[in-house]
């Protein structure tokens, strides 16, 4: 209909003023930027060291995230976990966070499993001042992207996973956070979800490894 206007999504109006990590990760539970937050359980904010040398940047919470509260808690999780140790990198010593901070998902036929479901263009615009503000508070020198999703967060809509996978390239990061560098590798689920599973997982390990090689 002529005229009627669109109600942006846009999380901007709901970051605080001032404040550290914590002040965000409050402000961040009340988020209504999008209509994300209906029908799940919470914001998963990043977690992890404020002052990590590296980020890595999921897609969105899955269920278990959703339910616990927390990023890459789940299966995806526990792969990131032993790909990051077999490349000489503790995730203790890491941030840890989503391009998107609400799960996404259709409900399966009989009503129970929770499906993830890919987060648009749109909602990850949306949902860009939460992770703008993550990456200028810590600061770090290495901002991995796990899978195309965090990589268009990073990079815009036209990044290509295929094209920039496992190369150091550098990386503004927001506000007055200098230039550093960013390297994009495959989504754990991806590999999870992979027909050669070994082949795809030895891959995420190799780009990880770049990742430690460049952390020194
Ligand atoms: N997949 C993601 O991208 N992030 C999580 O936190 C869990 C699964």
């Amino acid at each position: 209909m002529a005229g009627t206007a669109v109600a942006p999504y846009d999380a901007g109006p709901f970051l605080p003023r001032r404040g550290g990590l914590e002040a965000h990760r409050k402000a961040a539970a009340g988020c209504r930027g999008c209509p994300l937050w209906e029908g799940t359980t919470g914001t998963v904010f990043g977690a992890g060291d404020p002052g990590a040398r590296l980020v890595l940047v999921g897609e969105q919470p899955g269920d278990q995230e959703d339910r616990r509260g927390e990023p890459f808690v789940g299966p995806a999780g526990r792969l990131l976990r032993r790909a990051a140790a077999e490349a000489g990198l503790d995730l203790a010593e890491c941030y840890v966070t989503n391009a998107v901070k609400h799960f996404k998902y259709t409900v399966a036929a009989g009503g129970k499993r929770r499906i993830h479901k890919q987060p648009t263009l749109r909602e990850l615009t949306a949902c860009r001042p939460w992770l703008d503000a993550e990456l200028s508070l810590v600061g770090p020198e290495l901002v991995v992207a796990l899978g195309a999703t965090a990589g268009k967060a990073l990079w815009g809509p036209d990044f290509r996973l295929a094209d920039r996978r496992g190369a150091v390239v550098e990386l503004a990061l927001p506000g007055d956070g200098g230039v550093r560098h960013g390297l994009a590798t495959l989504h754990p689920s991806a590999v999870l979800r992979s027909n050669d599973r070994e082949a795809a997982y030895a891959g995420l390990v190799a780009d990880l490894t770049v990742a430690h090689r460049h952390l020194g």
